[in-house]
């Protein structure tokens, strides 16, 4: 199969309701392991901190959460909906501390610095990481933490191959995140990316995820209308409605553990000269 990457940085997923829903119920899986690198990272109590693709805040959430009422966050993010939304799940919580700014992170802005820079599934989607990382670090005051968590599919489609269904869901999406300019191995070049940005070789660590049934599903769903839009038939998995199902039937009868991406954690220190 030949893949054609697409010159722009577009969302493959789109900004349907559904796709401010999605990363709400992808949150509940991930939430800990997120919080786990963060602390790890050195996110604490006080720090301003950026949050690079905000999304509906789920990150920013994590990130509000260890900085506390002293602290500050602020998510960048280009979708003006997610931004509403984001903003109107933190004013629920009480958040006060947390603010979305409708940024494209390829133009960021320098501003005050910031003790830390975070992201989760950002530069994923992103044109030229590098670029960005080399932004994020002159945002970042010298000794602040700059710290990313991506996925990486290669252990996934491995686990999808004995699985009809799962091995054909794994083939679309990796053919329209592909065509959409997406990277689904962001996670494995993470390391080479910081070094290429001109930051010190980070710590790493990856978590092998569980638990999340719905995600192939949900996912098939967001890509949908992109795919349509660049003629990729999603025929191979049938009806999309009963998709979730389905994958959970074919797992449970091979008696296997839902397959799911890895999620690789980078972090480094921004030296101090
Ligand atoms: C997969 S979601 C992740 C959201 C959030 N970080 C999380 O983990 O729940 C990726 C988000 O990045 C945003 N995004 C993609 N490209 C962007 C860009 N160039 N600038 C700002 N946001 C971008 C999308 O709109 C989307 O909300």
């Amino acid at each position: 199969m030949t893949f054609r990457p697409s010159n722009s940085n577009e969302y493959a997923l789109g900004s349907a309701e559904a796709e401010q829903e999605r990363p709400i119920r992808q949150a509940a899986w991930l939430t800990a392991h997120t919080e786990r690198f963060f602390r790890r990272a050195g996110i604490r109590t006080g720090q301003r901190v950026l949050d690079l693709g905000s999304g509906v805040g789920d990150v920013s959430l994590i990130a509000a959460g260890l900085v506390g009422p002293s602290g500050e966050v602020v998510g960048a993010e280009r979708d003006t909906q997610a931004v509403a939304r984001a903003t109107a799940r933190m004013h629920d919580l009480g958040l006060k501390q947390v603010r979305f700014t409708k940024t494209d992170v390829a133009d960021l802005s320098t501003e005050k610095p910031f003790d830390a820079a975070v992201g989760r599934y950002i530069l994923m989607f992103l044109r030229d990481p590098v670029a960005v990382l080399r932004d994020v670090a002159r945002n970042v005051k010298p000794g602040g933490v700059i710290a990313f968590q991506e996925p990486c599919w290669k252990s996934f489609l491995q686990a999808c191959e004995p699985l009809p269904l799962w091995r054909a869901g794994a083939a679309l999406m990796v053919e329209t995140f592909h065509r959409t300019g997406t990277n689904t191995r962001m996670g494995a070049e993470l390391s080479s990316a910081f070094l290429s940005a001109g930051l010190p070789e980070p710590e790493t660590q990856t978590d092998t995820l569980v638990g999340a049934e719905r995600w192939m599903a949900d996912v098939l769903q967001s890509l949908a209308p992109r795919a349509q839009a660049l003629e990729i038939s999603f025929s191979a998995v049938g009806d999309l409605s009963t998709l979730y199902p389905r994958l959970v039937e074919e797992a449970a009868f091979r008696r296997v553990a839902a397959p799911l991406p890895a999620m690789v954690g980078a972090w480094v220190q921004k030296p101090a000269t």
